[in-house]
């Protein structure tokens, strides 16, 4: 069976643009293959270092998500990237097999920095070497555990890439040692935001969250941007440039009727932004009451984590072991 390992940053609740766009993917891989969801809460403090309280909290509310949308500790292992310090250690050797140049010529980094630049001025300073460095912890993330296969959306490709070159680097230099990993790019759609946004994200406030109240959900998904043409309420309009129709693709049955009603003139935005939020409702119904049991049980989300991260050790242990060998670090090996 081949090993998928993915991996996500603990800094705040999982939305339906993770929802849709990876993890139904991920529920349905965990009946596939060997499968390792890591919750990257080192890689969560490059970014946020000075705010550890924050990664601590979202590490347990990651864990309750991907359990309440049906990631199931049985077949995969859920396990917590700081409590496995092999990865650390490979972390180090291989951050020898990459150029500090090369760091700053992955397209997803510059983006990155490009946005930090905006935020904090200049560039260089603004930098950790921790930030420069986290393909290269992402790669010890992936190759440790033995990944063949990483599911991910686009933005992540050139990460799978940089990991890729720096396994063929030490395998060229130390002998054939980790497995060259291969991305297995999501069918899913990237989700678009309440606005409108190409990309629903938490930094841009255009994020429906799974554990959401159903207030919450009412308020906002009033506030969804429709066809900005349609001014009365019996204006006919385009659901295709409307966000609610876009919602309603995910969570409602029945489309042809409200995509003709709209089109016709005979379905009021404020009727219609009603019905998503019922469907939305009951579509998010089963996930919140799976959040509610393990809320109400911390002491089974801890063992599955424990569990998890102890399995995760073990094989992380197996890999460091043939590392120290080949890069002739085993001084006191008999
Ligand atoms: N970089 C990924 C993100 O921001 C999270 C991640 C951490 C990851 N380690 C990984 C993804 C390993 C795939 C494989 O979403």
């Amino acid at each position: 069976m081949k090993t998928i390992l993915t991996g996500v940053r603990p800094t705040g609740n999982l939305h339906l643009g993770h929802y849709f766009g990876a993890l139904t993917n991920w529920v349905k891989l965990q009946n596939e293959y060997n499968s390792y969801f890591e919750i990257a809460d080192v890689q969560a403090l490059t970014d946020n270092f000075d705010n550890p309280s924050k990664v601590r909290k979202n590490v347990r509310e990651v864990a309750i998500d991907l359990l309440s949308v049906g990631i199931d500790p049985n077949k995969a292992t859920i396990f917590v990237q700081s409590m496995i310090p092999e990865i650390a250690e490979l972390t180090i050797y291989y951050s020898n097999m990459v150029t500090v140049s090369r760091l700053f010529r992955n397209p997803t980094v510059k983006a990155e920095a490009a946005q930090k630049k905006e935020l904090f001025g200049n560039e260089g300073e603004s930098i950790t070497y921790g930030f420069l460095g986290y393909p290269v912890s992402q790669a010890a993330d992936i190759t440790v555990f033995g990944g063949d296969l990483v599911p991910v959306g686009e933005d992540q490709l050139p990460l799978i890439e940089q990991t890729r070159e720096i396994v063929r680097k030490f395998n060229n230099i130390y002998g054939e040692t980790l497995k060259e990993p291969e991305h297995l790019l999501s069918a899913s759609p990237r989700i678009k935001g309440l606005d409108g946004n190409e990309k629903m994200g938490k930094s841009l406030g255009n994020a429906i969250y799974l554990n959401d109240s159903e207030e919450v959900i009412g308020k906002k998904i009033m506030g969804a941007v429709t066809d900005p043409n349609k001014i009365k309420k019996d204006d006919p309009a385009n659901p295709d440039v409307c966000m609610v129709y876009y919602y309603h693709k995910l969570v409602s049955d029945d489309l042809d009727t409200i995509c003709s009603d709209c089109k016709k003139g005979c379905r009021g935005c404020v009727n219609c932004k009603k019905e998503l939020i019922n469907n939305m409702n009951a579509f998010l119904k089963d996930i919140k009451e799976k959040r509610k049991y393990y809320e109400e049980h911390p002491d089974e989300v801890d063992k599955i984590l424990i569990e998890g991260t102890n399995r995760a050790k073990a094989k992380a242990e197996e890999t460091m072991k043939i590392v120290r060998n080949n890069m002739q670090l085993d001084y006191f090996d008999k």
